[in-house]
């Protein structure tokens, strides 16, 4: 395979490059670096290519050279544009026109086409629209950053909009929306990015996104050890420094929420008790000195460290050198501490890789990435960052078992792998071979449907699933679909992980969105006919509106409220489903209204549920009840499992599913999790197969 990149900003080279010579050398470069650099050991790609702007400045001539060869397989080639000068990212789209043109008359030349291009930052996507359109040449998109989030943080703030007199914010909206919508494939760095970042722009299909984490160099934290220094620096803040800290490493702005820290552990004596608290929250000399949203937030510790008279309990240092970073994770580690990130939002959390990398437990915030590392590595747990409570009780829980503390520390070690550009790679190609590869997938009618929950059905037991992914490949005909609570993202999050066959359809967000299996077999379309068809009296905001105050249920993440879901989670009580079923009827509004595992509470438009989102897709492929089976554990998937005849309950199931007299039609397997699938799927052709007596 032999991939272009195109990336046009900031001063790129092959080797050395000098990260902050201009603003715009930065994150994005250090990302598509690590990516060929994982790219180019894998033996199906032949060749890479970088194409970057040629420009001269002061900065060096290399930027004006046309090819720099980097290593065996991988170039630099650089293209002039009408600009000779070194341009900032606001003014590049003047170059775009020039640049396309260049690069199209250098492809062209090639002795073998590239197969693929790979477009990072706005710019650069529509320079691969441009190709696309002229050479047919398919594309992936990485953002890098979106305009739309720039946008909202302006809207948001109460500084003057900057004066944008080019209207360059304008035109990287525009050439997002082209790239969004011309690409192939877009990779995003985290759901948030997938989910909410891109959500507002008009080509968004959150089917044309796959979530691949990028790389982080984690080495420097395996094994990392406290130092003396490290310890004296933070010591001699504390009476009792063995105690274990809890531990937050993070710039004092707004955002990172370390004065919501403070104040959990000011309101806990019990956690006061079990351990001393260690803000990391950059360096200063004078606090008048910084920017007046650092001071602020600083001053703001401070307060709440003399509020609630935490003298003694909290480190706080002034100072401190980056290289002294892993060493003080190791402190936290030496001590059996836990690293808390009590941001109000965090797009992705490079802090909890470092933390788990040096195998200490989290406590994160669970509004953004967050969710994804937790999920992905098990090292610890998920909090509203807004609740001091739920901070409080994580770590008083995790301070309190040694076995829970132990479990959390050595799952990190996970992380590691997880998020290198190795594995990043392995996706990426993946997912590239899948668009060049994959015979398109001609529309036909299956013989069959089988829709499964994933988790605790699908997924849960890995034996199981294995012995099912095996069965899956026999049942030719048989289309495969999954129904789930969860989102599409976090649910391809975990099909991936768990290698599970690519579903036909899925079946997402508690039945409230569809989506299917794209012509190019590797991403997916939404079905929009059916978001129409469920899209009547619903009010989301409404909804939220009236549960405001409702005691007995709190919001789920930022990240589990969808267009037609409005997520809570309950402390238990039997009563609740009827009171906030009164509440909002008396309101006026009709929904659905869905209780699972004692715990979530799902608000969704009276028309969606997966049940009535199975009867839709039965509908649609022209089956009849008997051509479909569906599979389930829990009390979302009781819907589903009501609807359709040949419904299958899992052994393991819970919210008292095998004996509800609506359900008594059902088969309850006698195996558990995906083996309960199958015998169900047996069991019912065996009976279709039985004459009637
Ligand atoms: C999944 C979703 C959550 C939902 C639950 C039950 O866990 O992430 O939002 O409440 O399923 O449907
Ligand atoms: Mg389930």
């Amino acid at each position: 395979m032999f991939v272009l990149h195109v990336a046009l900003q900031g001063a790129l080279r092959g080797r050395n490059v000098e990260y902050g010579v201009t603003a715009d050398t930065g994150g994005h470069i250090r990302y598509l670096m690590g990516l060929v650099d994982a790219s180019e050991k894998d033996s199906a790609i032949e060749r890479i290519a970088i194409a970057t702007r040629a420009f001269q400045s002061d900065l060096g001539e290399e930027y004006w050279q046309s090819r720099e060869s980097v290593t065996r397989k991988i170039e630099i080639v650089r293209f002039p544009t009408t600009q000779p000068g070194y341009l900032a990212k606001e003014e590049l789209w003047r170059e775009v026109p020039s640049f396309a043109d260049a690069l199209v008359d250098w492809i062209e030349k090639q002795p073998n086409r590239p197969d693929m291009l790979h477009a990072h930052y706005a710019d650069a996507g529509v320079v691969a629209a441009i190709v696309r359109e002229r050479l047919g040449i398919p594309f992936v998109f990485t953002s890098h950053s979106l305009g739309r989030v720039k946008l909202e943080a302006f809207t948001n703030s109460q500084d003057e909009v900057i004066a944008d007199t080019d209207d360059s914010l304008g035109h990287r909206l525009k050439a997002e929306e082209t790239a969004l919508a011309d690409a192939a494939l877009v990779i995003a760095s985290s759901r948030d990015e997938a989910e909410i970042q891109y959500a507002g722009y008009a080509s968004y299909d959150p089917g044309k996104i796959r979530v691949v984490p990028p790389g982080s160099d984690l080495s420097m934290f395996v094994d990392a050890r406290s130092s003396i220094a490290v310890d004296r620096m933070i010591n001699r803040f504390l009476v009792d420094p063995d105690k274990p800290p809890l531990m937050a490493i993070a710039r004092p702005v707004a955002k990172k929420n370390l004065a919501g820290l403070v104040k959990a552990f000011g309101k806990s004596p019990d956690l006061q008790n079990k351990a001393n608290l260690v803000i990391i929250a950059g360096t200063r000399r004078d606090i008048d000195e910084l920017e007046p949203e650092l001071a602020d937030n600083l001053y703001k510790i401070l307060k709440m460290i003399d509020r609630y008279d935490l003298y003694g309990k909290v480190a706080y240092p002034k100072d401190h050198r980056p290289e002294d970073i892993p060493a003080i994770y190791a402190y936290a580690r030496e001590r059996r501490g836990i690293f808390v990130n009590p941001a109000l939002n965090e797009p992705f959390g490079l802090t909890l890789l470092e933390a788990a990398a040096v195998g200490i437990p989290v406590i994160a915030t669970d509004s953004g990435g967050p969710n994804d590392i937790v999920e992905v590595c098990g090292n610890g747990e998920l909090v509203d960052p807004h609740s001091p409570t739920a901070i409080a009780d994580a770590a008083g829980r995790i301070l309190g078992s040694a076995a829970l503390w132990h479990r959390y520390a050595a799952s990190g070690a996970a992380a590691v792998q997880a998020y290198d550009w190795r594995s990043h790679a392995e996706r990426y190609h993946r997912l590239m071979q899948s668009l060049l590869d994959a015979p398109p997938i001609v529309p036909t009618t299956p013989s069959q449907l089988l829709v499964c929950d994933i988790d605790n059905t699908l997924v849960g037991c890995p034996d199981s699933h294995a012995q099912f992914c095996k069965w899956h490949r026999d049942q030719a005909g048989m289309a495969f679909g999954i129904a789930t609570g969860r989102s599409f993202h976090s649910a391809m999050m975990i099909l991936e992980q768990e290698g599970s066959p690519l579903p036909e359809v899925m079946v997402t967000s508690v039945g409230s969105e569809i989506y299917h299996r794209a012509a190019n077999a590797t991403t997916y379309v939404t079905d929009q006919e059916w978001a129409r068809r469920i899209d009547v009296d619903w009010d989301a905001q409404a909804v939220a509106g009236v549960l405001k105050d409702e005691a007995l249920i709190h919001p789920q993440a930022a990240l589990e409220q969808r267009r037609f879901k409005v997520s809570y989670l309950t402390d238990g009580s039997e009563d609740v489903v009827l009171r906030v079923g009164e509440r909002l009827s008396s309101a006026g509004l009709q929904c659905s209204i869905i209780h699972s595992h004692g715990r979530y509470l799902d608000i969704l438009p009276s028309r969606a549920s997966k049940g009535a989102a199975v009867a839709y897709l039965r509908d649609l492929y022209g089956l009849t009840d008997r051509q479909v089976f569906v599979a389930g554990d829990s009390g979302n998937d009781i819907e589903m499992l009501r609807t359709m005849p040949q419904a299958i309950i899992v052994q393991n199931f819970s919210d008292g599913l095998a004996t509800r007299p609506d359900l008594k039609h059902g088969y309850v397997a006698s195996a558990s999790y995906a083996l309960g699938i199958i015998e169900g799927v047996d069991y019912f052709r065996r009976l279709a197969a039985t004459p009637a007596k």
